[in-house]
C-alpha cells in the first residue's frame, strides 16, 4: 500500500464527513445528470444486444471494490461514482437497468463507446440518443414534481459530461490521411453537436454545466499496443487532436457563457492531470503508466477478461486497469480533482462549486461567487499539476 494514496483516502473519509450535503434554498437535495461514454459508464451497456467487449460485464472487471463485474470499465469505482459520494448522491444505477427508476437524484446515461456524433459507433448510445433519455426523465420529473417544482429541480440539478474521446477514434481510424484543415473542421462539427446538446438541456432549465475532457489519447496503453510504441512515448497525432478538441471545448463553453444568460460552467482538464500521471507515475505512488494491468498484447492492452489475458496482483501500482480506462486508485484522484481541484486544473468553477451556487439568483449575483477560495479545496492539498 503506497502511503500517500492511503493518506489520500483517509483525508477524503474525513472531508466526506464534514462535507455539507449539497441541498437547494429549499432543503431538497440537488440532482446530477451524467452524459458519456465508458469513463463514466455504470453499466448501461449492460442492457444492449451488443458485442461483448463492448460490455465489462465479466471478470476480472470490478474485481477491487464490487467483487463481482458491474459494467464499469476499471477494476472499482468510476469518477462518477466518487462525484455521487460527494454530493451525497446514492450509487448510481444505469438508467436503462430495466424496473421503475425513481429519478429525483438524477440519472446516468453515459454508454461505453457512446460518440457525440452518430456516425461514432453507430449501435452505441450516442450523445443526442442518452439526451433524448434525459427528455424522457425529465418529462416524467415534471409530471411527478409538478410543472413548477419540476423545472426548478432542473435548474438546480448539475449536468456533467465525458465525451468527445471516441469521436477522436473514429475519425482517425477513418481518415487516417486527413488534411489538417480536414480534421479541424471535424472537430467543429463535435464541438457544434455537442453545443447544440447543451443548448437544449439549458432550454430544458440546465443551468450548471461540468465537463471533463478528453486524455491524452496517444498516451493509452492500447493506442501505443496498436501503434508499436512502449515505454514513455505516445501517439502523438491523437494527443494532439484531444488537444484541440479540448481547446474548442473551453472556447464553446465561453461562448455559451456569454450568450445564454446564467449558464454556468466547470471544465475538468482531465487531460493534463491524466498526462501528469503517466509521465511521474511515482510522485501519485504508482508504479507502471505504459502498461494495463488487464489485458494481451505487448502493453498488455487489450481485451481485459477475454481469454487470452493477463492480469496483475496489485491494480493500484498500475495508472490503468485495461489499455484504454484508469483504475479506481486514479480516478479518486481524477474525482477529487473534479470536485475540488483549483483553477489551474478545473475552472472557472469547480463540481463543489458549481453544486452550492444557487440557480435562482439572476447571472451575476450567485452568493456562492463571493465564497470561492473558502470552499475551495483546503482541507487537501493536491500537487499542482
Ligand atoms: C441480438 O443480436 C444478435 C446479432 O446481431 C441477433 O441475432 C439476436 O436476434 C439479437 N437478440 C435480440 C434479443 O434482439
Ligand atoms: C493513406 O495513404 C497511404 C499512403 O500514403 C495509403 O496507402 C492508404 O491507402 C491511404 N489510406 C486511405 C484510407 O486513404
Ligand atoms: C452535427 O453533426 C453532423 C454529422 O453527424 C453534421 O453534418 C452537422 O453539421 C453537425 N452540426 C453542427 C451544428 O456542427
Ligand atoms: C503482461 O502481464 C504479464 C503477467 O502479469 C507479465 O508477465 C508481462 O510482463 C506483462 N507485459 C508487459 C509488457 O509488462
Amino acid at each position: 500500500m503506497s502511503s500517500p494514496r492511503f493518506l489520500l483516502g483517509f483525508l477524503l473519509f474525513i472531508a466526506c464527513l464534514l462535507n455539507l450535503i449539497s441541498v437547494n434554498s429549499d432543503g431538497k437535495q440537488t440532482a446530477l445528470f451524467v452524459f458519456g461514454d465508458s469513463v463514466y459508464d455504470p453499466g448501461n451497456n449492460n442492457y444492449l444486444n451488443i458485442s461483448i467487449q463492448d460490455k465489462a460485464v465479466y471478470w476480472p472487471y470490478g474485481e477491487t471494490f464490487f467483487g463481482f463485474p458491474t459494467g464499469r470499465f476499471c477494476d472499482g469505482r468510476i469518477i462518477p461514482d466518487f462525484i455521487a459520494m460527494d454530493a451525497k448522491l446514492p450509487l448510481w444505477k444505469p438508467y436503462l437497468e430495466p424496473g421503475s427508476q425513481q429519478f429525483t437524484n438524477g440519472a446516468n446515461f453515459a454508454a461505453s463507446g457512446a460518440g457525440v456524433l452518430p456516425e461514432t459507433n453507430p449501435g452505441l448510445i450516442n450523445l443526442r440518443l442518452q439526451l433524448s433519455f434525459f427528455k424522457k426523465v425529465a418529462s416524467q420529473l415534471r409530471q411527478e414534481l409538478g410543472e413548477e417544482e419540476g423545472k426548478k429541480m432542473l435548474m438546480e440539478a448539475v449536468y456533467l459530461f465525458s465525451i468527445g474521446g471516441n469521436d477522436i477514434t473514429y475519425f482517425a481510424g477513418n481518415y487516417p490521411n486527413a488534411t489538417e484543415s480536414e480534421q479541424e473542421q471535424f472537430l467543429q462539427v463535435v464541438i457544434g453537436n455537442l453545443t447544440e446538446v447543451i443548448k437544449e438541456i439549458y432550454e430544458m432549465g440546465g443551468r450548471k454545466l461540468a465537463f471533463q475532457n478528453v486524455g491524452p489519447m496517444g498516451c493509452l496503453p492500447l493506442a501505443k499496443q496498436v501503434n508499436g510504441i512502449s515505454g514513455d512515448e505516445c501517439v502523438e497525432s491523437l494527443s494532439e487532436m484531444a488537444r484541440q478538441l479540448n481547446n474548442a471545448l473551453l472556447k464553446a463553453a465561453q461562448v455559451l457563457e456569454n450568450q445564454l444568460e446564467g449558464f454556468k460552467y466547470s471544465v475538468f482538464d482531465y487531460y493534463t492531470s491524466l498526462y501528469d500521471i503517466i509521465k511521474n507515475p511515482s510522485k501519485y505512488g504508482f508504479q507502471v503508466a505504459d502498461v494495463a494491468c488487464c489485458g494481451y498484447g505487448s502493453n498488455n492492452a487489450s481485451h481485459c477478461g477475454i481469454e487470452p489475458y493477463y492480469v496483475c496482483n496489485n491494480p493500484s501500482e498500475y495508472v490503468f486497469f485495461d489499455g484504454a480506462h484508469p483504475c479506481e486508485s486514479a480516478n479518486i484522484l481524477f474525482a477529487e480533482l473534479l470536485w475540488n481541484g483549483e483553477p489551474e486544473i478545473t475552472k472557472p468553477y469547480n463540481m463543489k462549486q458549481l453544486f452550492e451556487l444557487d440557480s435562482d439568483y439572476p447571472s451575476g449575483t450567485l452568493y456562492s461567487i463571493m465564497n470561492r477560495g473558502q470552499t475551495g479545496g483546503s482541507l487537501i492539498n493536491f500537487p499542482t499539476l
